[in-house]
């Protein structure tokens, strides 16, 4: 079967007014990631790390899809064979376009966690320390959000899909974490074609055999339409 397994990063939501993390004036200038995405920072004070996350939830949910997530939908939606959609994206542009298969590897803004149980529920706008678990009633809630330090959600099944994977692709993110930063390198071991979609060379665009340099919004819908075999307009 010709799986596509596709990566996102933060550079997809970028046109959609979301900040990505690395770029000039990005997120992590103007927040300390072991202040508010580590567990030890989320220990330390965890009000401040739950007011960082909720000011990106109000902005997520303000959020609307570009052309790239809708495009990616349009990709799922058509294509004979499967594509998986792997983002370290915490926002909901993927299934707010449309998109089905999308597996969340840094979690999601929209789930709460309970830290004494482990139950997981649609977190509400603003979350506090204070929010008992609607389970075990514990005051221990955190955002469903994976920190350094932590393991990121379903891998065993991402690994699955790179190794099954014809086609690869990563658009917008920078290859400075991982284990994201590892798939071009575990697909084209299996031997997928693997793509980089990005205006800059992320920080493993040698472990790509293609590039295409550009915004997602203005490349993904040729790429895409390229791909289900569609006519492109000079
Ligand atoms: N279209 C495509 N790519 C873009 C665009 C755009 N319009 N604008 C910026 N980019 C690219 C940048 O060139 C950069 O390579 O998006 C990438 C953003 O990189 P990062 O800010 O590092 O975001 P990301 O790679 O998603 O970070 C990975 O790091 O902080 C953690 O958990 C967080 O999931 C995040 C992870």
């Amino acid at each position: 079967m010709d799986r596509i397994v596709i990566l996102t990063g933060a550079g997809i939501s970028a046109e959609s007014g979301l900040g990505t993390f690395r770029d000039a004036g990005g997120i992590w200038s103007e927040h300390r990631i072991e202040d508010v995405a580590t567990p030890e920072g989320f220990a330390r004070d965890p009000a401040r790390a739950h007011r960082f996350y909720n000011a990106r939830r109000a902005m997520a949910a303000r959020a609307r899809p570009n052309a790239a997530h809708v495009a990616l939908a349009r990709l799922q939606a058509a294509h004979r064979g499967e594509v998986v959609i792997v983002t370290q994206n915490v926002d909901a542009l993927h299934e707010a376009a449309g998109s089905r298969r999308v597996i969340h590897m840094h979690g999601e803004l929209a789930r709460a966690l309970c830290a004494a149980c482990g139950h997981r529920w649609q977190a509400p706008a603003e979350m506090s320390g204070q929010d008992a678990c609607p389970r075990c009633r514990a005051r221990a809630c955190r955002p469903d959000v994976v920190w350094f330090g932590e393991i990121p959600y379903r891998m065993d099944e991402i690994m699955g899909h790179l190794a099954a994977a014809r086609l690869f692709a990563a658009i917008g993110t920078s290859g400075q974490v991982w284990p994201a930063a590892g798939f071009a390198e575990t697909a084209a071991r299996a031997g997928a074609h693997c793509v980089e979609i990005n205006p800059e060379p992320s920080a493993v665009a040698g472990d790509f055999h293609e590039a295409l340099r550009g915004r997602a919004s203005e490349v993904v819908p040729g790429w895409v339409a390229g791909l289900l075999g569609e006519a492109q307009l000079p």
